[in-house]
This record gives structure tokens, sequence and C-alpha cells, in this order.
């Protein structure tokens, strides 16, 4: 018995270890053709930017478009920098600092004042207030609209931690992201350190464009519609009651109508009775 016992053991690790493993890389991977995949930005070579002296080291960290700006913002997190990146790229395209310094530090105000340190992650809402979650700062910044720089979160705690409430108080680790989610008007915060999801509610006019201008054009447009298209069906209901009563129809139904009755007495009772039931009905 001893010496068959290690054979099963032997055949299911050899089973798992070669058999097993081919089988399922080759059955799970479908290759959908169609795609292409170009570079439309090298950072490794020499980038021109708006906004800054010299050639400038850009390190590409993450991506986000701006859909009213028709440009996409680059994260340098290394760089503690944000770049406008103009649609279509190109390497002589336009690339401008938009924000940031290029070393971190922790400063509000114009673009050209704020500092970052090594933000982790952005969100860009439909107002294009851009929100930073600035990991070693351990804060939550917005850029709005007009470039100004803001502390939203974080702002007296200044310090690693796990504590919820009024925003400036709260305290997040040095490992957190952050996800705008317009239908909730919040920001969802994956902190991964503490591994804790976290949720911070925005101001609604923060999400105005979404929540109350853009559905309020779209209802205003929808009964719009609605509203011509009663007065196209009741136009049509309407048309041959208004041509009889205005127009030349309604006198010879009256006339009709009297001229029926001097005839009434010289017709049977019969008939009177039948004529003053279709005149009840
Ligand atoms: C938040 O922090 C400030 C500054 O430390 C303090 O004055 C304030 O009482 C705190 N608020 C709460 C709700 O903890």
């Amino acid at each position: 018995m001893p010496a068959i016992l290690p054979s099963p053991l032997l055949q299911l690790l050899f089973l798992l270890a070669f058999s097993s493993s081919p089988a399922i890389s080759d059955s799970e991977i479908v290759l959908e053709s169609g795609y292409t995949v170009s570079t439309v930005l090298d950072c490794n070579k020499p980038l021109a930017v708006a906004g800054l002296p010299s050639s400038a080291a850009v390190n590409p960290f993450s991506i986000l478009p701006r859909p009213r700006s028709r440009d996409l913002l680059l994260l340098d997190s290394s760089g503690s920098a944000f770049y406008s990146l103009a649609i279509p790229l190109s390497q002589d395209g336009d690339v401008r600092l938009f924000s940031g310094k290029g070393f971190p530090g922790f400063a509000d105000g114009d673009p050209t004042d704020a500092m970052f340190k090594n933000p982790r992650s952005f969100a860009i809402d439909s107002k294009e207030n851009i929100y930073v979650a600035d990991r070693s700062n351990y804060a939550i910044r917005k850029i709005s609209r007009s470039g100004m720089t803001t502390t939203i979160a974080g702002g007296y705690s200044k310090k690693t931690g796990h504590i919820d409430g009024p925003a400036q108080n709260a305290s997040f680790s040095n490992d957190f992201e952050l996800v705008y989610v317009p239908n909730i008007c919040a920001l969802m915060i994956s902190d991964r350190g503490t591994r804790l999801i976290r949720q911070m509610d925005l101001k609604p006019e923060d999400c105005a464009h979404e929540s109350q201008t853009g559905l309020g054009v779209t209802s205003v447009s929808v009964i719009a519609i609605l509203c011509a298209l009663c007065g196209i069906v009741l136009g049509f209901i309407a048309r041959p009651f208004f041509t009889r009563n205005t127009g030349s129809l309604r006198q010879p139904l009256y006339q009709q109508d009297m001229e029926t009755l001097p005839n009434q007495s010289e017709d049977t009772s019969s008939d009177g009775l039948l004529r003053h039931k279709k005149r009840s009905c």
C-alpha cells in the first residue's frame, strides 16, 4: 500500500503542472482583430511644453479626456504636474503645463502657484472641475474650470489615517485613488492603504451640468416635441368640426331641421315617435 500511495499524488501534480495549464490558456484567449495601436507622443524624446522654459521631462502616469475642452489631461505623478494635450496628439502638437510645478509641494491658488505631491489619480466632473487624489499630501484637491486649485479634503489633518466626517478633518492613506460618479454626484475613493471604499459627496453645483441643466434641456425639448405632436393631432381632429360650424355647412343643417318640422304633422304617429327617439339620441 505505501508503495502505491505516492503514484496518484504524483500523477495529480504532473497533471496540474503540465497537461492542464496549456489547455486553459489555449481555450481562454480569443484573438479579435480589427484594432490598431500607434504611438502619438513619445515622452522619451525632448518635448516642447508651453509654460515651461526648456523642454521638460514628462512622465506619463495617467490620462483623462476633458470633454468640453477637446483635449486630454495628462498626470505626471512623479513630477507632480498636470499637462494638457491638444487632440489630435502629435510630437510637435500643443502640450501645455496645466497645473503644478514639476516638483512636489503643497500650495493652492492659480495654475502657476498650485503644487501637488505625487498625485495618484484624478477625476473630471461634468463641469470639468478636476479632483486630484494628492497621495503624498494625504489630501483631495480640486482644480476648478478656471484653473484655481483648492484643497477640499484632508486640509486640516495633513497625515495618514482613516478618519471620516467633515472633509477637511478627514484623513486618507498614502495610497488612494478616486473616481467621479455623476449619478450620485460624488467621488468614490478606493483607499488601498486602509482597504476602505469611501464616498465624498460633492456640492450640487459641481454636478449641475448633468443633474440639472442637462436633464432640464432634455425634458424641455421632450415637452416641446409632445406639445407640437398634441397640437398636430388636435388640429386634425378638430378640423372637420371647425369647418362645419364656422363654414356654410351649419346653415343647411339648421334648415334641414326646420324643413323636417312642418312635415311632422303629415307623418304617422309612429314615424313621429321614431324621429323623437332619434333626436333624443
Ligand atoms: C477640524 O479641525 C479643525 C482644525 O484642527 C478644528 O478646529 C475643528 O474643530 C475640527 N472639526 C471637527 C468636526 O473635528
